[in-house]
């Protein structure tokens, strides 16, 4: 499963990138205005620093005009560029008509199974279900995922789930589980995934005995 950073902070990105576990990043217009910073400059800096892996770059127009035009324009940001448009009526008809054109799509906002049977159907490279934010509606995000594994699977469809708003690492072991392709948390869930207090406690007493030993290596 690839991993991505859901961020458009340019220290996380290049944090996790050098600890050479980042596969791509995705970014969205809440995560981009926390930055406040011009947006042409931000996301080619970002795009940069995860070459190659993925960047999810979102469109604001919600009609299917504006959202062709601007993944058009996003989709030139850099050839790592994949334009995000969320999964309406007309951000499916965006979706077959830029895929058509060769620009990889993330479809996000996926909330059902068939919304996501759609979004496969029209062509686009990833589905973002979103699991933290039906988890917070009291439904079972995981189980979307499952779902859409599953109908994926049967009908070799190649688009690949990307499972969104992960809060936790117990989300990532699931996504995991499900075969879900690429997983995309914020970079405390990632710093999460590798910390252990019993790894901790061993590598301190590893360390206590070494000292009082005086050995050297
Ligand atoms: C995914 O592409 C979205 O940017 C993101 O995962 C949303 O997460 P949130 O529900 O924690 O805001």
């Amino acid at each position: 499963m690839k991993i991505f950073l859901d961020t458009a902070n340019v220290t996380e990105l290049r944090e996790g990138v050098a600890m050479g576990l980042v596969d791509g990043c995705t970014t969205n217009p809440s995560l981009i205005a926390k930055e406040k910073r011009p947006f042409r400059p931000l996301v080619e800096e970002i795009c940069s620093i995860v070459a190659p892996g993925d960047v999810s770059l979102e469109v604001v127009a919600t009609d299917f005009d504006g959202m062709v035009k601007e993944g058009k324009e996003l989709a030139q940001v850099a050839p790592n560029a994949v334009v995000k448009c969320p999964l309406t009526k007309d951000g499916l008809k965006a979706v077959k008509h830029l895929s058509s054109e060769g620009i990889r799509v993330n479809q996000t906002l996926c909330f059902s199974a068939t919304q996501a049977l759609l979004s496969a159907k029209a062509g686009a490279t990833y589905i973002s279900p979103f699991l933290g934010r039906l988890d917070d509606i009291a439904a079972v995000g995981m189980d979307l995922v499952r779902d859409i594994c599953e109908i994926y699977r049967v009908y070799g469809f190649k688009t690949q789930v990307l499972a969104a708003s992960i809060r936790n690492p117990l989300h990532v072991v699931d996504a995991a589980k499900a075969g879900a392709h690429v997983a995309t948390m914020p970079f405390s869930v990632l710093e999460m995934l590798m910390k252990h207090p019993l790894t901790d406690i061993g590598l301190k007493k590893f360390l206590d005995d070494w000292n009082k030993s005086g050995a050297k290596i």
